[in-house]
C-alpha cells in the first residue's frame, strides 16, 4: 500500500521516516512477505498523534517487531507496517532492575544484562527477535520465559490511545501466550533480575547455545517453531514421527533437523509455507486427534 501525499507530509513533520514499498521478505527470518510502505517511528511520544493520523486518513496499519515470529501474505499488501527504530535502542542497568526498549535485540539484552552481573534469561539466548516480540509472545526456552521477570511495561494502547504503563503484576504471561491486546505496542520494560556472575551466566548460555545448535536449523530461514506445543506433548516429535522431515511444498520444507521448524530453502512464498502448515496439521489431526495450534503469526490480508 502507497501512502498519499498529504499524509506522507503529515507525518514527515512529525519526524516520522517513510520508506516507499519494502518488500517485507527483507524484513522477516522466514524470508517471506510482500511490498508495502513503511514508517520508521523516531519518538515514542509522537506516537499517539501518528495513530490518529492513521486513523483520520484510513490507513490500515501493522507493527512489525523483529519478524522473526511472522507469516506476512505475498504481493502489494493493504497495510503499511510501522517500525520503532532498531539501531541503538536504550538499555540501562539499576541495581537488580534493567530498562529496555522493545526494539533491543533480545540476545543483546540477555548478553548486555549479563556483562553487568544480572542473569536468570540464559535459556532466552538463541531466541530470535526483539524484546517487544518477546514480551507479546512470552518467549521462552530451556525453562525460561521474559515474563517471569517484567515488573513493568510502557506501551501504546489502541483502544485508549495514549501511552501506559502496566504493572508486571497486572499483565498474564501464560505459555506462548499475555494478556495484552493484539493492539497494544509494546515500547519499554523494566525486568528485576537475579544477580549472578558474568562467569557462571556465560557458562549457562553457552549449554544452551550447544543444545541449540545440536536440534534447531539455525543457520536457514525459519520463523523458530511452527507450532506451538499440546499440553503434555511435542509437535516436533509427532511431525517427525510421521516422517514428515524433508517433506515439501515448494520451497517450504519442513526441517530436517527439527520437525516443528519449516525452513524457506529458497524463494518460498507465503501460500507454500501456509499449504505445508495446513497438510502437516492436518496429518497431526488424522493419526494423533491433536488438533495443533499455530505459534507463527499469521497476518492474513
Ligand atoms: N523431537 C523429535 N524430533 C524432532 C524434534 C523434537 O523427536 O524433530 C523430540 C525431542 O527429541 C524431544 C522433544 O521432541 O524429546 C522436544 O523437543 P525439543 O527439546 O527440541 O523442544 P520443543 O518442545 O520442540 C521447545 C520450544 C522451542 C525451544 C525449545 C527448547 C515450543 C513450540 N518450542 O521446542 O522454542 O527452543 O523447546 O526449550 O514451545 C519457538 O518457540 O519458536 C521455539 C523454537
Amino acid at each position: 500500500m502507497r501512502i498519499g501525499d498529504k499524509p506522507a507530509a503529515r507525518l514527515k513533520e512529525l519526524g516520522v521516516e517513510l520508506r516507499p514499498s519494502v518488500p517485507l521478505s527483507e524484513k522477516t527470518s522466514l524470508g517471506i512477505g510482500g511490498s508495502t510502505d513503511q514508517l520508521l517511528l523516531r519518538k515514542f511520544e509522537t506516537i499517539p498523534d501518528v495513530m490518529r493520523l492513521l486513523a483520520d486518513e484510513n490507513i490500515p496499519h501493522r507493527f512489525l517487531g523483529g519478524g522473526t515470529n511472522v507469516l506476512i501474505a505475498d504481493g502489494e499488501l493493504p497495510y503499511i507496517v510501522l517500525h520503532l527504530p532498531t539501531s541503538q535502542p536504550g538499555m540501562r542497568v539499576e541495581g537488580n532492575a534493567a530498562y529496555v526498549d522493545a526494539a533491543a535485540d533480545l540476545g543483546g539484552m540477555v548478553t548486555f544484562c549479563a556483562k553487568r552481573d544480572l542473569g536468570g534469561m540464559e535459556g532466552l539466548i538463541g531466541v530470535p527477535g526483539s524484546v517487544g516480540g518477546a514480551l507479546r509472545m512470552n518467549a521462552g526456552a530451556y525453562g525460561t520465559q521474559i515474563g517471569s521477570y517484567v515488573r513493568e511495561v510502557e506501551l501504546y494502547r489502541a483502544s485508549t490511545g495514549n501511552l501506559e504503563t502496566l504493572r508486571g503484576d497486572d499483565i498474564r504471561f501464560d505459555y506462548r501466550h499475555t494478556s495484552f491486546a493484539p493492539d497494544d505496542v509494546m515500547l519499554r520494560v523494566k525486568l528485576e533480575l537475579p544477580s549472578k556472575p558474568f562467569k557462571e551466566i556465560l557458562a549457562l548460555i553457552k549449554v544452551c547455545n550447544e543444545k541449540r545448535r545440536a536440534s534447531q536449523p539455525l543457520n536457514q530461514k525459519s520463523a523458530g517453531c511452527i507450532f506451538k506445543n499440546p499440553p503434555g506433548g511435542s509437535a516436533g516429535r509427532m511431525i517427525d514421527e510421521l516422517g514428515l522431515k524433508g517433506h515439501r511444498v515448494g520451497d517450504a520444507m519442513v526441517s530436517d533437523r527439527h520437525a516443528n521448524f519449516f525452513v524457506n530453502v529458497a524463494n518460498a512464498s507465503c501460500a507454500d509455507m501456509l499449504r505445508l502448515i495446513d497438510e502437516v496439521r492436518e496429518r497431526v489431526r488424522v493419526t494423533y486427534g491433536v488438533e495443533i495450534e499455530n505459534e507463527v503469526i499469521f497476518w492474513k490480508n
